[in-house]
């Protein structure tokens, strides 16, 4: 564990000394800034999820709803809300964009048993439960489009985590349908489901 915090301090001295040379290149700074949570290339780390090809419209709008305070999870409100507060519009599509372009790696942390019942779910839903089908919106293969995100290789415990929240009614103010096709999911689905996103390439 010291020796993560130290690397990480190390890490963020070398990005301070490091920024008189990109003075011209605000950007790079802020891509660091960014990374240091989510992790080098962008796919994750701990509890930031990744960022790497996700869709450059929802990150923008996610960016958007952090310094608005509506996304107000706990991770968010501990993390994000400062990490986006004075960036501008023109920054947040900057770095929208930034972070769509990168190559994804898929998470592949979740319940391997899972899986199947998990893709069932997500590609015809579930009629008898009134469990709508996700293709419909996140696309085939989880890949999102425009304002809707990509699912596909994003970690089991951020989409279990994010799907929870919903239920408990945190993000209410998010695009629907979400929080309203979260909460009615089961805890056993949203494991089945983010298990199967997981490994989603
Ligand atoms: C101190 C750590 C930290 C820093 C710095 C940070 N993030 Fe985050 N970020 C997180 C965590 C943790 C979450 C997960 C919040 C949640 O659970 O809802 C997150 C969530 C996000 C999300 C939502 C992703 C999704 O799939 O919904 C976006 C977008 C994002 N961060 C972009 C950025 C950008 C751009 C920067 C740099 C300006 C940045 N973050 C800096 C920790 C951080
Ligand atoms: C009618 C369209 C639609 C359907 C159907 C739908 N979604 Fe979504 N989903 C969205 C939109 C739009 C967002 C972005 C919400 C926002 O802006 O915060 C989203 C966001 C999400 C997120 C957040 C991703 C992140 O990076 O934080 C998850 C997880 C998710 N959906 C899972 C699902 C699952 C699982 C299903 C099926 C049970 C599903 N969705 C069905 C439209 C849809």
């Amino acid at each position: 564990m010291m020796k993560f915090v130290r690397s990480k301090i190390a890490v963020l001295a070398l990005v301070a000394s490091a920024a008189p040379s990109f003075a011209g290149d605000m950007g790079t700074v802020k891509f660091r800034n960014c990374t240091w949570c989510h992790g080098e290339s962008a796919q994750g780390y701990g509890a930031a999820p990744r960022l790497a090809a996700q869709r450059s419209k929802y990150i923008e709008n996610q960016l958007l709803s952090f310094r608005n305070h509506t996304r107000n999870n706990p991770f968010s409100k501990q993390y994000m809300w400062g990490a986006a507060a004075s960036l501008s519009p023109g920054t947040i599509r900057y770095l929208a964009n930034y972070f769509s372009t990168l190559p994804p790696q898929a998470a592949d942390d979740g319940d391997k048993e899972l899986a199947a019942t998990g893709r069932a779910l997500y590609e015809h839903g579930n009629p008898d439960l009134n469990t709508v089908s996700c293709a419909v919106c996140h696309g085939p293969n989880a890949e999102g489009i425009r304002e809707i995100p990509r699912l596909g290789g994003l970690s089991y415990y951020y989409l279990k985590r994010k799907l929870k929240q919903w239920g408990e009614g945190y993000h209410a103010t998010a695009e629907p349908p979400m929080p309203r096709i979260a909460s009615g999911l089961s805890a056993t689905q949203i494991e089945a489901l983010a298990s199967y996103l997981s490994v989603v390439k």
